[in-house]
């Protein structure tokens, strides 16, 4: 009889591919958090793959005794147990390199669409755009380009270097800040095949944010806020911040309050400091493009997730 994986939040098509072309079976149905033990247990499933919906605490785990693997599509493992499972012998893996990509580019989404002001006029044309539409054109009229403007990068492990190397592609000047990582060499690759590397060594947080014209975060979640009151007064006047990190990495009191006063231009968010439920002063405010943490929700990069989680149980349960 074939290994059984429950794939609580999903897998991609590829992955559910790849695990049965190596003998598994893979279960897709999304069973409710009380009932998942029973269904587990039932049906002697050896491996949960989640994302960020099931939890697996410790009361899961102590009832589960034939669960050998619980992997995590994507990066944060907040919703599961993981010291614990891997002191009981459990496999507990993840896929921390497959998003990056996405995220960057949606980090990128979110600094073109604010320098044209793109996430306040598709709130106004809806409501104005026949009526107004010279009004509208005017407010919107004063864009800015990113080529040749400071991309500062809080944060230089995947994430932020593959936003890196978007800003470079586009001309951007590229500066980071990386307590843990004194020097990078980026290798940008092209379509044809060409590679050019560019070497980067880190500056200290100040002169980040004394000299970047946008600043984007790529941190894990910290104790403290790495953008708070003290960090927005020292930024450049205009500069423009965005955060798909994790909430809680930027104080929202003290940005509204920056962008009220015009010191920041605009933000990109993608994750809130009171996620599922970001405060309405964030979601109504005109100078915040928002996104409901997608950072990581594409096609290429939830196949990405499926066919590296596959890889890794192949490995391990065989
Ligand atoms: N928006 C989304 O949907 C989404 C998707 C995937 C990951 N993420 C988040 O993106 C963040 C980065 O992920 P990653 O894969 O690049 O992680 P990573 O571990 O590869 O890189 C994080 C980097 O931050 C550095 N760092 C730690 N503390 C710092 C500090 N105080 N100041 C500056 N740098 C610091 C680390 O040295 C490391 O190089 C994480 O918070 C992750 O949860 C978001």
């Amino acid at each position: 009889m074939s290994k059984k994986i429950l794939a609580n939040d999903g897998i991609s098509p590829s992955g559910i591919k790849a695990l049965e072309e190596a003998g598994f079976e893979v279960i897709t149905t999304t069973v409710a958090q009380e009932q998942l033990v029973d269904f587990i247990n039932g049906n002697e499933v050896v491996a949960l793959l989640v994302r960020s919906a099931t939890q697996v605490r410790k009361e899961l785990i102590d009832s589960c005794p034939g669960l050998k693997l619980i992997g995590r599509g994507g990066v944060g493992m907040d919703n599961i147990d993981v010291t614990y499972a891997k002191d009981k012998g459990i496999h507990v893996i993840n896929t921390p390199a497959s998003s990056s990509e996405s995220v960057a580019e949606l980090v990128f989404a979110h600094l073109f669409g604010g320098v044209r002001f793109l996430y306040d006029a598709n709130r106004n044309m809806p409501l104005e755009g026949d009526k107004n539409f010279k009004a509208l054109k005017k407010n919107y009229g004063k864009g800015t380009e990113l080529r040749g403007k400071t991309l500062g990068v809080l944060g230089f492990g995947r994430i932020g270097q593959a936003t890196a190397k978007i800003a470079l592609g586009i001309g951007m000047k590229v500066i980071y800040h990386d307590p843990f990582l004194e020097q990078a060499t980026l290798s940008l690759s092209f379509y044809d095949d060409r590679t050019l590397d560019f070497a980067f060594t880190s500056i200290s947080k100040e002169e980040l944010l004394q000299s970047a014209d946008f600043i984007t975060l790529h941190v894990p979640a910290q104790k403290d806020y790495v953008i708070g009151k003290k960090e927005l007064e020292i930024v450049k006047n205009g500069v423009g911040l965005v955060n798909a990190a994790r909430g809680g990495v930027i104080d929202e009191v003290a940005l509204i309050a920056a962008i009220d006063k015009g010191k920041v231009a605009f933000a990109g968010l993608d994750v809130f400091e009171s996620e599922p439920s970001p405060e309405i002063q964030i979601l109504m405010h005109p100078k915040i493009s928002l996104s409901p943490h997608i950072g990581a929700a594409t096609g290429e990069a939830q196949d990405r997730i499926g066919t590296e989680l596959a890889e890794q149980i192949k490995s391990l349960l065989h």
